[in-house]
């Protein structure tokens, strides 16, 4: 087989990591930009660790057609149950079952031996083997377990019925020269792994993800396990971007391919910054700002006389935009809405489309000219937004200066109600989040304040990111306007709504599961 599968955790190994959690909308949307990229297998999340994830893996089985759909689960029955029911409206479905193997793990995490991990390690596989015929199996902490251990409970497992073995290296220990002998070692002393897939998981803990995902492939390991933009646990996961394109890139080297629509991966990994609030660093190979600007002029003389001097990818292979400036105020709805389809975003309703324009229009009677950037966070405002809002901002008046108590009174509408509140704080963004905590009556903990002008100019619109906590569970919200304080009033009503959403949802599966069970008993 000469390609290679591309599967994707973003969605779950990305999304567990601080700071990167998604709402349902937020998942779907990726997951459904994820498809278009052409990624095989979509990780969408784990079913048991909560009704969250649950309802998430489920929807996204639901929704997102071409990839196959999978759930992670812990060898035991109840998350393997979990997982298949989670997946049932899946076209194709995966079931992802670990248990580890690492002798630290098993005695302090697991606190059971060899045998009863490989007892665990067969049933699992077995029994997922009862929902689906497509089982994987992972060795947590595999570079650090005993190698002939490993072979043995491949060896099991494959006649349990599982039809990918993964080896991750669950805390980037791994250095590429010695994981790829591991490989070779294991290839070679398990009779059985021919019927299988070989697959790899690396973090980043010392930089080598990428290094020994790619050493594995060229053993003859089949799929690479990665995430968007390298998000994960710690360091990160192996980033997708940057395996696709040295595949693509060295084809002289690989002999290999993927299924990846390359010119997607640009899109992709704006999206989840866009989503998540984190930016990747400028330096970052495949996707950071600076990964094709040439500034030293020796380059920028060798670039223009002929761009393979310097350039070793093209930018249009990853999707880069060329043109970024777009609409103006004078600009109609049919204009925009050809601008929206090229950023990606297909079959918008009409009702969004319309609310869409209304904030375009906005925006560009206070700019002069609007980019693709203000256009992706107006879409995002309101595509991901419509379902959740509770709280919308009607007004909001601000008093500041370096002599007088800044205050702020603000306005909210929920429902065809509208609240108003006021409150004095240490600058006025502070005073307007206590204005909104007045009014809704739940108070949260600002975690981290972030600003960046998403466009250039003095009249660039500022797109604000807070991380809140409220009732012990955090929620980033995001908001964007030309006026920075409306900006942070926005991004903090965003938390306040997602966390009311989450609030509303856990309750409904709690109600769901306990009639469930009613019903079943
Ligand atoms: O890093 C890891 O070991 C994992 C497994 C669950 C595959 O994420
Ligand atoms: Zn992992």
């Amino acid at each position: 087989m000469d390609r290679i599968i591309i599967f994707d955790t973003t969605l779950r190994d990305g999304e567990q990591a601080p700071g990167f959690s998604m709402t349902l909308n937020e998942k779907l949307m990726l997951a459904q930009q994820l498809a278009r990229l052409g990624v095989d297998v979509i990780e969408a999340g784990f079913a048991a660790s909560s009704p969250g994830d649950f309802s998430s893996v489920r929807k996204i089985a639901e929704e997102v057609k071409g990839p196959i759909i999978c759930s992670l689960a812990r060898a035991n029955k109840k998350d393997i149950e979990a997982a298949a029911k989670a997946l049932e409206p899946a076209e194709r479905k995966r079931i992802h079952t670990f248990i580890a193997t690492s002798e630290i793990h098993m005695k302090y995490k697991l606190k059971m031996d060899k045998e009863e991990v490989l007892a665990r390690a067969i049933e699992a596989v077995k029994f997922a083997r009862n929902f689906t015929d497509d089982v994987e199996f992972s060795a947590e902490d595999a570079t650090r377990s005993d190698l002939n251990f490993l072979c043995k409970i491949f060896e099991e497992v494959i006649k349990a019925g599982a039809t990918t073995i993964n080896i991750p290296d669950t805390v980037g220990y791994a250095i590429p020269s010695e994981f790829k002998e591991k490989i070779l070692y294991i290839i070679n002393r398990v009779p059985n792994i021919d019927k299988v897939i070989l697959s790899v998981h690396c973090h980043n803990d010392l930089g080598l993800a990428v290094a020994n995902s790619l050493i594995a492939i060229e053993v003859g390991v089949r799929q690479v396990e990665c995430t968007i933009n390298g998000i994960g646990e710690r360091a990160g996961n192996a980033a997708l971007e940057e395996i696709v394109m040295a595949i693509k890139t060295r084809r002289d080297h690989f002999k290999l391919t993927t299924n990846i629509n390359t010119k997607e991966i640009y899109r992709t990994s704006q999206l989840l910054s866009h989503i998540t609030g984190v930016y990747v660093q400028p330096n970052k190979a495949i996707v950071g700002k600076n990964a094709f600007a040439h500034e030293a002029g020796i380059h920028q003389h060798g670039v223009l006389e002929n761009p393979l001097t310097y350039e070793i990818m093209k930018p249009e292979d990853i999707g880069l935009p060329t043109n970024t400036i777009v609409l103006g105020k004078h600009s109609g709805r049919h204009a925009l809405k050809k601008r929206i389809e090229e950023l990606g975003f297909t079959n918008i309703p009409d009702e969004a489309l319309d609310k869409i324009f209304e904030k375009f229009k906005v925006i560009a009677d206070r700019k002069k000219e609007v980019f693709d950037d203000d256009l992706f966070a107006i879409v995002q405002e309101v595509l991901l937004d419509v379902p959740i809002k509770t709280y919308q901002l009607e007004y909001l008046q601000v008093l500041s200066g370096n002599t007088i108590v800044p205050s702020a009174t603000v306005g909210l509408r929920r429902g065809e109600e509208t609240f108003q509140d006021s409150s004095t704080g240490d600058g006025p963004v502070d005073a307007t989040f206590k204005a909104i905590d007045r009014i809704t009556g739940i108070n949260g903990t600002l975690l981290s304040y972030r600003i960046r002008a998403v466009t250039h100019g003095k009249d660039a619109v500022g797109e604000v990111t807070v991380e809140v906590k409220f009732n012990g569970k955090t929620f980033v919200g995001k908001g964007s306007s030309t006026d920075i304080i409306e900006a942070s009033a926005l991004a903090y009503i965003d938390t306040v709504n997602k966390y009311l959403y989450r609030e509303t949802i856990d309750k409904l599966i709690e109600d769901f599961s306990i009639e469930e069970s009613i019903k079943e008993s």
